[in-house]
């Protein structure tokens, strides 16, 4: 199981520290949230912080855009340094088009369900990705309790690919603690995004590891 801390929970205050300690804790990813405060009810940051946090850090940026217009600020946020990219399935986008786009600009490609969302409608587009994010709270603020309805979904995502040999990975972002993180698993997920959880923790480290050895 892979952990990506969500950097939404860090102390903006010292974020050159919070970024240190997501390196010092040796996991793979660091999630990038943003929110433009129209797709969702909250607004984070945008492409200058990202670059600015880019400058001090290699790790692999996985980006959640969680904005009604993604295609028209992916390149604002490739040009700030991410690696992968996930935006949502509910927004007015051509999918073929965006997962091309994506991928010509080397990045991994995401596509985000909210719990409303029945995974069978990404179903054309699975063998395309590099990545399904499974939301399991209502996308817009950190600090939601996890919401079981996910299981299912991951269940049904992880028989599809093992039945069609497609090899996209399973994430899921919501509520994430260790008691979460080990259900999410046993469903078939592989890599949990954890904000609160870690960022507002006095041992982010040990942490990020238990989840990681699941
Ligand atoms: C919610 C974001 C999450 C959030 C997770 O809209 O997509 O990534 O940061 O925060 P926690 O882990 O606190 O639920
Ligand atoms: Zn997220």
């Amino acid at each position: 199981m892979k952990v990506a801390p969500s950097i939404l929970a860090a102390d903006f205050t010292r974020l050159a520290e919070e970024i240190n300690r997501v390196d010092e804790s040796g996991v793979s990813y660091l999630h990038v949230d943003i929110m433009d405060g129209h797709f969702v009810p909250n607004i984070s940051f945008g492409p200058d912080i990202v670059k600015q946090m880019r400058k001090l850090t290699n790790i692999f940026f996985d980006v959640h855009l969680m904005i009604t217009d993604p295609k028209k600020y992916l390149n604002a946020f490739i040009n700030a340094g991410s690696n992968s990219i996930t935006y949502h399935y509910e927004t007015n986008v051509n999918h073929y088009e965006m997962i091309d786009l994506i991928h010509n600009a080397n990045n991994k490609c995401g596509i985000s369900i909210k719990p409303n969302t029945n995974p069978e409608e990404i179903i054309p587009y699975l063998d395309k990705l590099d990545l399904v994010l499974v939301m399991s709270v209502e996308p817009g603020f950190g600090g939601q309790k996890f919401m079981t309805n996910a299981l299912d979904k991951i269940r049904f995502l992880d028989k599809y690919r093992k039945e069609n040999n497609l090899n996209y990975q399973i994430e899921v972002d919501g509520g994430i603690n260790f008691d979460t993180a080990k259900l999410v698993k046993e469903a078939g997920a592989d890599i949990v995004v954890a904000g609160t959880y870690l960022f507002r923790s006095n041992d982010f480290k040990e942490k990020a590891l238990e989840i990681e050895k699941l």
